[in-house]
Protein backbone atom coordinates (compact mmCIF):
# COMPACT_ATOMS: atom_id res chain seq x y z
CA UNK A 1 0.00 0.00 0.00
CA UNK A 2 2.42 2.27 0.60
CA UNK A 3 4.08 1.93 -2.59
CA UNK A 4 0.89 3.37 -4.08
CA UNK A 5 1.05 6.32 -2.03
CA UNK A 6 4.42 6.96 -2.72
CA UNK A 7 3.39 6.98 -6.53
CA UNK A 8 0.73 9.35 -5.88
CA UNK A 9 2.57 11.82 -4.03
CA UNK A 10 5.37 11.43 -6.66
CA UNK A 11 2.79 12.14 -9.45
CA UNK A 12 1.19 15.07 -7.55
CA UNK A 13 5.03 16.42 -7.32
CA UNK A 14 5.76 15.77 -11.15
CA UNK A 15 2.29 17.78 -11.98
CA UNK A 16 3.42 20.36 -9.87
CA UNK A 17 7.22 20.70 -11.08
CA UNK A 18 5.49 20.48 -14.99
CA UNK A 19 3.41 23.46 -14.06
CA UNK A 20 5.94 25.72 -12.33
CA UNK A 21 8.29 24.81 -15.42
CA UNK A 22 5.29 25.67 -17.55
CA UNK A 23 4.62 29.32 -15.48
CA UNK A 24 9.03 29.74 -15.61
CA UNK A 25 8.64 29.13 -19.33
CA UNK A 26 5.47 31.25 -20.01
CA UNK A 27 7.16 34.71 -17.58
CA UNK A 28 10.65 34.09 -19.73
CA UNK A 29 8.40 34.36 -23.00
CA UNK A 30 7.01 37.42 -21.71
CA UNK A 31 10.70 38.40 -20.55
CA UNK A 32 12.13 37.64 -23.51
CA UNK A 33 9.30 39.55 -25.30
CA UNK A 34 9.62 42.91 -23.41
CA UNK A 35 13.19 42.65 -23.73
CA UNK A 36 12.41 42.62 -27.36
CA UNK A 37 10.02 45.47 -27.29
CA UNK A 38 12.69 47.46 -25.23
CA UNK A 39 15.44 46.75 -27.87
CA UNK A 40 13.14 47.75 -30.80
CA UNK A 41 12.36 51.33 -29.11
CA UNK A 42 15.77 51.64 -28.19
CA UNK A 43 17.17 51.01 -31.80
CA UNK A 44 13.97 53.39 -33.26
CA UNK A 45 15.31 56.38 -30.01
CA UNK A 46 18.84 55.82 -32.06
CA UNK A 47 17.45 56.30 -35.53
CA UNK A 48 15.76 59.96 -34.14
CA UNK A 49 17.36 63.54 -34.73
CA UNK A 50 17.92 65.74 -31.73
CA UNK A 51 16.72 68.71 -31.01
CA UNK A 52 18.50 71.34 -28.65
CA UNK A 53 16.58 73.17 -26.66
CA UNK A 54 18.29 76.15 -25.60
CA UNK A 55 17.86 76.65 -21.84
CA UNK A 56 16.95 80.20 -21.09
CA UNK A 57 17.86 82.09 -17.82
CA UNK A 58 15.13 81.19 -15.34
CA UNK A 59 13.16 78.35 -16.79
CA UNK A 60 12.73 75.75 -14.31
CA UNK A 61 14.02 72.42 -14.81
CA UNK A 62 12.40 69.40 -16.12
CA UNK A 63 10.03 67.24 -14.36
CA UNK A 64 11.13 64.00 -16.26
CA UNK A 65 8.52 61.77 -17.52
CA UNK A 66 10.19 58.70 -18.85
CA UNK A 67 13.99 57.23 -19.12
CA UNK A 68 16.54 59.87 -19.06
CA UNK A 69 19.89 60.30 -20.30
CA UNK A 70 22.61 62.24 -18.56
CA UNK A 71 26.31 63.05 -19.71
CA UNK A 72 28.36 64.21 -17.00
CA UNK A 73 31.11 65.80 -19.39
CA UNK A 74 33.94 68.61 -18.41
CA UNK A 75 32.30 70.89 -20.37
CA UNK A 76 28.58 70.51 -20.24
CA UNK A 77 25.79 68.77 -18.17
CA UNK A 78 23.66 67.62 -20.67
CA UNK A 79 20.21 65.70 -20.29
CA UNK A 80 18.10 63.89 -23.21
CA UNK A 81 14.65 62.44 -23.15
CA UNK A 82 12.70 60.49 -25.93
CA UNK A 83 9.84 62.42 -27.35
CA UNK A 84 7.63 60.75 -30.51
CA UNK A 85 9.60 61.87 -33.16
CA UNK A 86 13.12 63.43 -31.86
CA UNK A 87 15.40 63.38 -29.04
CA UNK A 88 15.21 66.44 -26.52
CA UNK A 89 18.61 67.41 -25.00
CA UNK A 90 19.05 70.69 -23.08
CA UNK A 91 22.65 71.70 -21.54
CA UNK A 92 24.04 73.95 -18.96
CA UNK A 93 27.59 74.52 -18.72
CA UNK A 94 29.17 72.70 -16.31
CA UNK A 95 31.64 75.63 -14.92
CA UNK A 96 31.15 78.11 -11.82
CA UNK A 97 32.53 81.56 -10.98
CA UNK A 98 33.02 83.24 -7.30
CA UNK A 99 32.05 86.44 -6.21
CA UNK A 100 31.89 87.63 -2.64
CA UNK A 101 28.79 87.64 -0.56
CA UNK A 102 26.82 91.08 -0.35
CA UNK A 103 22.83 91.60 0.38
CA UNK A 104 23.23 94.12 -2.99
CA UNK A 105 24.44 91.80 -5.28
CA UNK A 106 21.94 89.02 -4.07
CA UNK A 107 19.07 90.95 -4.97
CA UNK A 108 20.15 91.77 -8.32
CA UNK A 109 21.57 88.05 -9.42
CA UNK A 110 17.87 86.79 -8.46
CA UNK A 111 16.49 89.64 -10.34
CA UNK A 112 18.90 88.75 -13.44
CA UNK A 113 17.54 85.12 -13.46
CA UNK A 114 21.04 84.58 -12.64
CA UNK A 115 22.12 80.93 -10.90
CA UNK A 116 23.13 80.56 -7.75
CA UNK A 117 24.46 79.12 -4.25
CA UNK A 118 25.71 80.46 -1.47
CA UNK A 119 28.50 78.42 0.43
CA UNK A 120 31.44 79.68 2.52
CA UNK A 121 30.94 83.79 2.23
CA UNK A 122 30.90 83.69 -1.60
CA UNK A 123 27.91 83.57 -4.59
CA UNK A 124 28.92 80.17 -7.01
CA UNK A 125 27.99 81.62 -9.72
CA UNK A 126 27.09 78.09 -11.96
CA UNK A 127 26.19 76.80 -15.22
CA UNK A 128 25.89 79.55 -18.13
CA UNK A 129 26.09 82.60 -16.47
CA UNK A 130 29.55 81.53 -15.31
CA UNK A 131 30.67 82.61 -18.56
CA UNK A 132 29.34 85.72 -18.50
CA UNK A 133 30.63 86.50 -15.28
CA UNK A 134 33.79 85.54 -16.17
CA UNK A 135 33.93 87.29 -19.02
CA UNK A 136 33.08 90.69 -17.05
CA UNK A 137 36.23 89.94 -15.04
CA UNK A 138 38.00 89.38 -17.77
CA UNK A 139 39.05 85.91 -16.89
CA UNK A 140 37.80 82.04 -17.03
CA UNK A 141 35.29 80.35 -15.43
CA UNK A 142 36.45 77.57 -13.23
CA UNK A 143 35.67 73.60 -14.29
CA UNK A 144 33.65 71.43 -11.47
CA UNK A 145 35.51 68.25 -13.10
CA UNK A 146 39.04 69.89 -13.22
CA UNK A 147 40.59 66.31 -14.64
CA UNK A 148 37.25 65.24 -15.41
CA UNK A 149 37.07 62.68 -12.17
CA UNK A 150 35.41 63.83 -9.36
CA UNK A 151 37.76 63.35 -6.11
CA UNK A 152 36.66 63.10 -2.21
CA UNK A 153 39.23 66.23 -1.84
CA UNK A 154 37.08 68.75 -4.41
CA UNK A 155 33.90 68.99 -2.32
CA UNK A 156 33.32 72.31 -4.43
CA UNK A 157 32.97 70.47 -7.21
CA UNK A 158 30.33 68.34 -6.40
CA UNK A 159 28.50 70.66 -5.04
CA UNK A 160 28.25 72.66 -8.38
CA UNK A 161 27.72 69.14 -10.18
CA UNK A 162 24.43 68.97 -8.04
CA UNK A 163 23.40 72.11 -8.41
CA UNK A 164 23.90 72.22 -12.02
CA UNK A 165 22.25 68.76 -12.44
CA UNK A 166 19.19 70.39 -10.33
CA UNK A 167 18.47 73.50 -12.89
CA UNK A 168 18.17 71.00 -15.76
CA UNK A 169 16.03 68.16 -14.24
CA UNK A 170 13.74 68.16 -11.01
CA UNK A 171 12.66 64.27 -9.35
CA UNK A 172 10.66 62.35 -11.72
CA UNK A 173 7.12 61.83 -12.50
CA UNK A 174 7.22 58.13 -11.48
CA UNK A 175 10.11 57.46 -8.66
CA UNK A 176 12.41 55.18 -9.56
CA UNK A 177 12.49 56.21 -13.00
CA UNK A 178 15.56 54.68 -14.65
CA UNK A 179 18.27 57.57 -15.47
CA UNK A 180 21.59 56.35 -17.36
CA UNK A 181 24.60 58.79 -16.30
CA UNK A 182 27.98 59.19 -18.00
CA UNK A 183 31.43 58.01 -15.83
CA UNK A 184 34.68 58.63 -17.70
CA UNK A 185 37.01 55.14 -18.19
CA UNK A 186 39.92 54.57 -15.39
CA UNK A 187 42.63 57.47 -16.30
CA UNK A 188 45.26 55.62 -18.38
CA UNK A 189 48.02 57.98 -16.31
CA UNK A 190 48.09 58.32 -12.83
CA UNK A 191 46.09 56.49 -9.73
CA UNK A 192 42.95 57.41 -10.55
CA UNK A 193 39.90 55.71 -10.28
CA UNK A 194 36.05 56.40 -11.46
CA UNK A 195 35.25 54.64 -8.50
CA UNK A 196 34.73 57.52 -6.01
CA UNK A 197 33.41 59.74 -9.06
CA UNK A 198 30.41 57.23 -9.58
CA UNK A 199 29.38 56.77 -6.56
CA UNK A 200 29.04 60.19 -5.33
CA UNK A 201 26.95 61.20 -8.64
CA UNK A 202 24.62 57.87 -7.82
CA UNK A 203 23.84 58.31 -4.75
CA UNK A 204 22.74 62.03 -5.27
CA UNK A 205 20.80 60.59 -8.36
CA UNK A 206 19.28 58.30 -5.85
CA UNK A 207 18.04 61.02 -3.58
CA UNK A 208 16.33 62.79 -6.27
CA UNK A 209 13.98 59.85 -7.01
CA UNK A 210 15.99 58.35 -9.73
CA UNK A 211 17.19 54.62 -10.72
CA UNK A 212 20.49 55.60 -11.19
CA UNK A 213 22.47 53.29 -13.91
CA UNK A 214 26.01 54.34 -14.59
CA UNK A 215 27.55 53.93 -18.35
CA UNK A 216 30.80 54.70 -19.98
CA UNK A 217 30.95 57.57 -21.94
CA UNK A 218 32.69 56.06 -24.77
CA UNK A 219 30.11 52.98 -24.59
CA UNK A 220 27.34 55.78 -24.63
CA UNK A 221 28.80 56.59 -27.75
CA UNK A 222 28.86 53.11 -29.66
CA UNK A 223 24.97 52.62 -28.44
CA UNK A 224 24.11 56.27 -30.18
CA UNK A 225 25.77 55.63 -33.51
CA UNK A 226 26.55 52.36 -34.33
CA UNK A 227 22.89 50.12 -33.84
CA UNK A 228 23.53 48.55 -37.70
CA UNK A 229 27.01 47.41 -36.88
CA UNK A 230 25.47 45.34 -33.84
CA UNK A 231 26.88 47.80 -31.30
CA UNK A 232 30.34 46.56 -32.30
CA UNK A 233 33.41 49.29 -32.76
CA UNK A 234 35.26 51.96 -31.00
CA UNK A 235 33.39 55.03 -29.80
CA UNK A 236 35.79 57.96 -29.18
CA UNK A 237 34.58 61.19 -27.18
CA UNK A 238 36.83 63.85 -27.76
CA UNK A 239 35.67 66.37 -24.82
CA UNK A 240 37.11 69.51 -23.10
CA UNK A 241 38.97 67.88 -20.23
CA UNK A 242 39.47 64.34 -21.83
CA UNK A 243 39.10 61.74 -24.21
CA UNK A 244 37.31 58.86 -23.31
CA UNK A 245 37.62 55.58 -25.37
CA UNK A 246 35.38 52.58 -25.48
CA UNK A 247 36.29 48.93 -27.73
CA UNK A 248 32.50 47.57 -27.99
CA UNK A 249 31.77 43.95 -28.68
CA UNK A 250 28.09 43.63 -29.35
CA UNK A 251 27.09 46.41 -26.79
CA UNK A 252 29.65 44.81 -24.16
CA UNK A 253 32.37 47.96 -23.24
CA UNK A 254 35.51 45.34 -23.90
CA UNK A 255 38.01 47.80 -23.12
CA UNK A 256 37.39 51.49 -21.88
CA UNK A 257 39.83 54.44 -20.67
CA UNK A 258 40.61 57.68 -20.81
CA UNK A 259 43.16 59.93 -21.69
CA UNK A 260 43.42 63.44 -20.11
CA UNK A 261 44.21 65.55 -22.75
CA UNK A 262 41.62 66.93 -25.27
CA UNK A 263 40.52 70.48 -26.27
CA UNK A 264 41.85 72.34 -23.11
CA UNK A 265 45.63 70.49 -23.87
CA UNK A 266 44.81 72.67 -27.44
CA UNK A 267 43.81 76.05 -26.25
CA UNK A 268 46.44 75.87 -23.70
CA UNK A 269 49.63 74.51 -25.56
CA UNK A 270 48.74 76.92 -28.63
CA UNK A 271 47.77 79.98 -25.81
CA UNK A 272 51.36 79.27 -24.48
CA UNK A 273 52.79 78.79 -27.84
CA UNK A 274 51.34 82.23 -28.82
CA UNK A 275 51.16 84.12 -26.42
CA UNK A 276 47.90 84.81 -25.98
CA UNK A 277 44.87 83.50 -23.46
CA UNK A 278 43.18 80.53 -23.73
CA UNK A 279 39.80 81.45 -23.71
CA UNK A 280 41.05 83.83 -27.07
CA UNK A 281 42.19 80.36 -28.61
CA UNK A 282 39.20 78.35 -27.82
CA UNK A 283 37.00 80.83 -29.68
CA UNK A 284 39.06 80.98 -32.80
CA UNK A 285 39.65 77.24 -32.54
CA UNK A 286 35.64 77.07 -32.52
CA UNK A 287 34.67 79.82 -34.85
CA UNK A 288 37.02 79.65 -37.63
CA UNK A 289 39.45 76.22 -38.01
CA UNK A 290 39.54 74.24 -40.67
CA UNK A 291 41.74 71.49 -40.69
CA UNK A 292 41.77 70.65 -44.25
CA UNK A 293 42.58 74.37 -44.63
CA UNK A 294 46.27 75.32 -45.26
CA UNK A 295 46.85 77.67 -42.48
CA UNK A 296 47.24 81.34 -42.43
CA UNK A 297 48.25 82.85 -39.76
CA UNK A 298 50.53 81.62 -36.49
CA UNK A 299 47.24 80.96 -34.54
CA UNK A 300 45.60 78.53 -36.81
CA UNK A 301 48.95 76.83 -37.40
CA UNK A 302 49.81 76.09 -34.24
CA UNK A 303 46.31 74.99 -33.53
CA UNK A 304 47.08 72.78 -36.59
CA UNK A 305 50.28 71.71 -34.78
CA UNK A 306 48.23 70.93 -31.44
CA UNK A 307 45.15 68.68 -33.38
CA UNK A 308 47.71 66.49 -34.90
CA UNK A 309 49.73 66.29 -31.86
CA UNK A 310 46.73 65.11 -29.78
CA UNK A 311 45.45 62.65 -32.90
CA UNK A 312 49.02 60.87 -32.46
CA UNK A 313 49.04 61.23 -28.72
CA UNK A 314 45.67 59.65 -29.07
CA UNK A 315 46.61 56.33 -31.08
CA UNK A 316 49.50 55.76 -29.18
CA UNK A 317 47.71 55.30 -26.42
CA UNK A 318 45.28 53.27 -28.60
CA UNK A 319 47.90 51.57 -29.90
CA UNK A 320 49.51 50.36 -26.33
CA UNK A 321 46.11 49.30 -24.45
CA UNK A 322 44.61 47.44 -27.74
CA UNK A 323 48.14 45.41 -28.13
CA UNK A 324 48.84 44.73 -24.15
CA UNK A 325 45.39 43.19 -23.51
CA UNK A 326 44.37 39.31 -23.94
CA UNK A 327 40.59 40.46 -23.59
CA UNK A 328 40.07 41.64 -27.39
CA UNK A 329 37.32 39.12 -28.91
CA UNK A 330 37.80 37.79 -32.13
CA UNK A 331 35.77 40.26 -34.38
CA UNK A 332 35.65 38.55 -37.56
CA UNK A 333 35.25 41.95 -40.07
CA UNK A 334 36.70 45.39 -39.70
CA UNK A 335 34.84 47.69 -37.44
CA UNK A 336 34.36 51.02 -37.23
CA UNK A 337 35.66 54.05 -35.18
CA UNK A 338 33.21 56.81 -34.47
CA UNK A 339 34.83 60.18 -32.53
CA UNK A 340 32.19 62.34 -30.94
CA UNK A 341 32.57 65.00 -28.79
CA UNK A 342 33.43 69.12 -29.35
CA UNK A 343 36.65 68.55 -30.09
CA UNK A 344 36.14 66.45 -32.73
CA UNK A 345 34.01 68.79 -34.77
CA UNK A 346 36.11 71.22 -36.64
CA UNK A 347 36.19 70.23 -40.47
CA UNK A 348 39.18 68.05 -41.34
CA UNK A 349 39.34 66.79 -37.91
CA UNK A 350 37.91 63.06 -39.05
CA UNK A 351 40.55 63.37 -42.17
CA UNK A 352 43.09 63.96 -39.99
CA UNK A 353 42.39 61.14 -37.66
CA UNK A 354 41.57 58.24 -40.38
CA UNK A 355 45.23 59.81 -42.13
CA UNK A 356 47.35 59.50 -38.82
CA UNK A 357 45.53 56.03 -38.44
CA UNK A 358 47.46 54.61 -41.31
CA UNK A 359 50.73 54.59 -39.39
CA UNK A 360 49.58 52.15 -36.66
CA UNK A 361 48.59 48.57 -36.98
CA UNK A 362 45.99 47.85 -34.15
CA UNK A 363 45.35 44.54 -33.22
CA UNK A 364 41.51 45.11 -34.59
CA UNK A 365 40.93 45.83 -38.24
CA UNK A 366 39.25 49.32 -38.42
CA UNK A 367 36.55 49.62 -41.54
CA UNK A 368 36.55 53.46 -41.52
CA UNK A 369 36.61 56.51 -39.54
CA UNK A 370 32.93 58.36 -38.62
CA UNK A 371 31.93 61.15 -36.95
CA UNK A 372 29.06 61.16 -35.15
CA UNK A 373 25.93 62.89 -36.36
CA UNK A 374 25.64 65.74 -33.66
CA UNK A 375 28.60 65.14 -31.68
CA UNK A 376 27.83 67.81 -29.12
CA UNK A 377 24.67 65.39 -27.78
CA UNK A 378 25.91 62.12 -28.65
CA UNK A 379 26.78 60.85 -25.10
CA UNK A 380 23.49 61.75 -23.71
CA UNK A 381 21.33 60.45 -26.25
CA UNK A 382 23.59 56.96 -26.30
CA UNK A 383 23.01 57.31 -22.40
CA UNK A 384 19.19 57.64 -22.98
CA UNK A 385 19.33 55.28 -25.12
CA UNK A 386 21.07 52.75 -22.64
CA UNK A 387 17.80 53.93 -19.97
CA UNK A 388 15.46 52.85 -22.12
CA UNK A 389 16.44 49.47 -22.68
CA UNK A 390 16.93 49.17 -19.26
CA UNK A 391 13.87 50.62 -18.22
CA UNK A 392 11.73 48.04 -15.89
CA UNK A 393 8.55 49.58 -17.74
CA UNK A 394 8.00 49.33 -21.29
N1 LIG B 1 32.89 73.76 -33.23
C1 LIG B 1 33.91 73.40 -32.47
N2 LIG B 1 35.14 73.28 -32.99
C2 LIG B 1 36.19 72.92 -32.23
N3 LIG B 1 36.11 72.64 -30.93
C3 LIG B 1 34.90 72.73 -30.36
C4 LIG B 1 33.74 73.12 -31.08
N4 LIG B 1 32.70 73.12 -30.22
C5 LIG B 1 33.18 72.76 -29.02
N5 LIG B 1 34.52 72.54 -29.10
C6 LIG B 1 35.44 72.14 -28.03
O1 LIG B 1 35.00 70.91 -27.50
C7 LIG B 1 35.34 70.82 -26.12
C8 LIG B 1 34.10 70.48 -25.34
O2 LIG B 1 33.55 69.31 -25.86
P1 LIG B 1 32.36 68.56 -25.12
O3 LIG B 1 32.05 67.35 -25.92
O4 LIG B 1 31.26 69.52 -24.84
O5 LIG B 1 33.13 68.19 -23.77
P2 LIG B 1 32.85 67.37 -22.46
O6 LIG B 1 32.38 66.02 -22.86
O7 LIG B 1 34.18 67.34 -21.82
O8 LIG B 1 31.83 68.13 -21.68
C9 LIG B 1 35.94 72.16 -25.74
O9 LIG B 1 37.34 72.05 -25.77
C10 LIG B 1 35.46 73.08 -26.84
O10 LIG B 1 36.36 74.17 -27.08
MG1 LIG C 1 31.26 64.57 -23.34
Amino acid sequence: MAGKDDMKERMVELKKQESSDADAQKRKRSDDKRDEKLMAKAEEASQKPVVDTEKEAGSPAIRTEGPVGLDVGTSHIIVAQNEKNYINTVKQLNAFFTIPISKFAKSILAKNDVLFFEQDNLFYIIGNSSEDFANMFNTDTKRSIKKGILSADEQEGITVIQAIVQSVIRKPKQFGETLCFTIPGDPLEGTGSVVYHESIIKRFLGTMGYFPISINEGMAIVMSELSDDDYTGIGISMGGGMCNICLSYLSFPVITYSFQMAGDYIDSMVGISVGEHATKIRTIKEEELDLLKEPKDRIITALHIFYDNLIKNLLDSLQRVLSSTDKIPMISKPVPIVLSGGTAMPNGCKEMFAKALKNYKLPVEISSVILAEDPLNTTAKGALIMAMTEAQQG
